[in-house]
């Protein structure tokens, strides 16, 4: 991978991205919508070894949104199978690397069950490794993490002047995640689709014109840079006492 201009001391700590473009991949070479999630897996593969190879310690990838069950039933049936086949596929390479695998979403009645099952089993695998967690979004949506996250504080009793950021925080699907500090969508699609809307409050973004199934490590590294020009503020003031190193830290 060309790590050219990276300063590998300031990578960003986690990387999320929306893997979009597989059906106009597919559409731009006469191919099935379908064709384009397969040649996706490629790009996967790729994001995860530029993300080890920068050294980031959390990658989400956002797989599967609450939105897309409106898709025709064709394209879900096939997207929950691939799925699952791709996890058998990949998961013991995830392993040997030292890849702890996640995922973050509604375990709803439409997951099919035995796509269930290989998730469960894929966590229960990888549970120990600790070099980079990948975190999966399927059947995630933003809003959904949030409502079950007030779910959860109701069923909890917390009473309403005890509702403060953490409360909330604490509740969301992986509290101890840190909030990407980068976002990359790919297909040139200037939107967040529902995307982890709590965690990228000051999350960097990064778009490019690139569709999915075309994205390699390369890409990877061009959003780190561009990622590193960019001056995190937090509604702060660049230069002012205790702002400078968390830009250092490159995190919150
Ligand atoms: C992203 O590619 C994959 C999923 C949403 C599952 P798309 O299938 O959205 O591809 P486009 O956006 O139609 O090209
Ligand atoms: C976002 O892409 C969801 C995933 C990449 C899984 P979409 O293709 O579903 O988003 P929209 O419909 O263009 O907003
Ligand atoms: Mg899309």
């Amino acid at each position: 991978m060309d790590l050219e201009g990276i300063d590998l001391a300031r990578v960003p700590v986690h990387i999320a991205c929306v893997m979009d473009g597989n059906g106009r991949w597919a559409a731009a070479r006469g191919l099935p919508r379908t064709e384009g999630h397969v040649a996706g897996e490629e790009a996967l593969l790729e994001a995860v070894e530029g993300a080890l190879e920068l050294g980031v310690g959390w990658l989400t990838v956002y797989a599967f949104s609450t939105e897309n069950w409106r898709r025709p039933a064709d394209e879900v049936r096939f997207l929950m199978h691939f799925n699952e086949s791709l996890l058998l596929r990949r998961r013991d390479e995830m392993h040997a690397k030292g890849v702890r695998i996640r995922f973050a979403g509604r375990r709803d009645w439409r997951v099919p069950r035995r796509v269930l099952r290989r998730m469960d089993e894929s966590v229960a695998m990888t549970a120990g490794n600790r070099r980079m967690t990948l975190t999966l979004a399927f059947n995630y949506g933003g809003r959904a993490e949030i409502v079950d996250a007030v779910r959860r504080l109701v069923e909890d009793g917390v009473r309403a002047d005890r509702v403060d950021e953490r409360a909330i925080r604490s509740r969301l699907y992986f509290p101890d995640m840190p909030d990407p500090d980068l976002v990359v969508r790919t297909s040139g699609e200037y939107r967040i689709s529902n995307f982890l809307l709590w965690e990228l409050a000051y999350s960097e973004l990064v778009f490019m014109d690139v569709l999915w199934p075309d994205f390699r490590r390369d890409h990877l590294a061009q959003a780190v840079r561009e990622y590193q020009g960019r001056s995190r503020r937090y509604g702060g003031v660049v230069g002012a006492a205790g702002h400078s190193r968390r830009i250092e830290a490159g995190r919150r």
